[in-house]
């Protein structure tokens, strides 16, 4: 069984992964599930994080990260997640444990610990991710590989060029990139594909608890992909954990891929050598394309694997 972490930053789109994560729990075995400031403070996301474990009822452990970025202030995504993070449902109580306020040291220890190679899944800003490798680099040759929501070859959301998780903190992004752990990125080229449509989401209304629980972050979320030109609503981060279990539904190029810093126009940018001999040997599979109407029927089987669970 293939053993992960979920650095995140909840964010509708990182609680639909974590809640596909957990419908094939017999297949990921989620060490823990850490937070990072991105979609909205770290207070904001760590109280998201626990609102969907609790509902869910889930046990994975939960660990807090790093508030802002290695170098510059942090910059939040309320216009796409809202004043919490995650806006639209009422979650009327949650009380979910924290097992450590220091999650790169708790990510060290887990991975240190595992007999098996980790597979880190990386859906917020790459904050913590590049301060573990930094600060413990031992713990590369036990990481299976990094597998991202982040940038986009060729396009952004944040700006023209670059996209959220890139943009928030790209000296960390940079680290990450060059260290030489294999990486599999799933950016906008193939995030902005794997849309839900609005039919899609209405069948989710009068279903079990986790189908109702998406239809209601929905509501919330696909407005905003409305503002921002989208016919349906991407669902971003769920990429990367449908990649770990359905790779079959997407197809991918090896790229050397970088991360510029300085900018004035392309700060944040993921840089593809698309050259047919890069300057450097390619360190990132970037997923390219999605068979869309699979990947969401997978998204709604998944849900319907939990609305049983939650049943007893
Ligand atoms: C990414 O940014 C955030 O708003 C989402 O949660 C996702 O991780 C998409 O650009
Ligand atoms: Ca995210």
């Amino acid at each position: 069984m293939r053993k992960i972490i979920i650095d995140c930053d909840p964010g509708h789109d990182d609680a639909f992964a974590i809640m596909t994560a957990s419908a094939h729990r017999d297949k990921l075995d989620t060490l823990a599930v850490t937070t990072v400031g991105g979609n909205q403070v770290l207070d904001k996301v760590t109280a998201n994080a626990q609102k969907i474990l609790s509902y869910i009822k889930e046990d994975m452990p939960l660990a807090v990260g790093q508030a802002t970025p290695l170098i510059k202030p942090i910059h939040t995504g309320e216009d796409a997640h809202g004043e919490s993070g995650m806006d639209g449902p009422n979650f009327h109580e949650y009380n979910y444990k924290i097992s450590s306020t220091n999650a790169v040291k708790y990510m060290h220890d887990l991975i240190s610990a595992s007999e098996e190679k980790v597979t880190i899944v990386a859906i917020g800003p790459l904050t913590n991710i590049a301060l573990l490798l930094r600060t413990f680099p031992e713990v590369k040759d036990k990481i299976e590989e990094i597998c991202l929501m982040g940038g986009g070859v060729d396009r952004g959301n944040r700006t023209p060029t670059a996209e959220f998780n890139i943009y928030v903190d790209p000296e960390a992004a940079k680290i990450v990139f060059n260290s030489g752990v294999e990486i599999v990125m799933a950016g906008l080229d193939v995030t902005e594909a794997a849309m839900m449509m609005d039919d899609e989401i209405e069948l989710l209304k009068n279903k079990g608890k986790a189908s109702r629980l998406t239809w209601e972050l929905l509501q919330f979320y696909s407005k905003a992909s409305k503002r921002f030109g989208f016919e349906g609503s991407a669902l971003h981060d769920l990429c990367t954990i449908v990649y770990l279990l359905r790779p079959d539904l997407f197809k991918g190029v090896k790229y050397h891929v970088d991360i510029e810093t300085y900018g004035e126009l392309t700060r944040g940018m993921t840089v593809g050598d698309k050259r047919p001999v890069p300057d450097k040997t390619p360190n990132t599979l970037v997923l390219t394309e999605v068979q869309r109407v699979e990947f969401i029927k997978f998204f709604v089987e998944s849900l319907e694997i939990l609305d049983e669970r939650l049943k007893q």
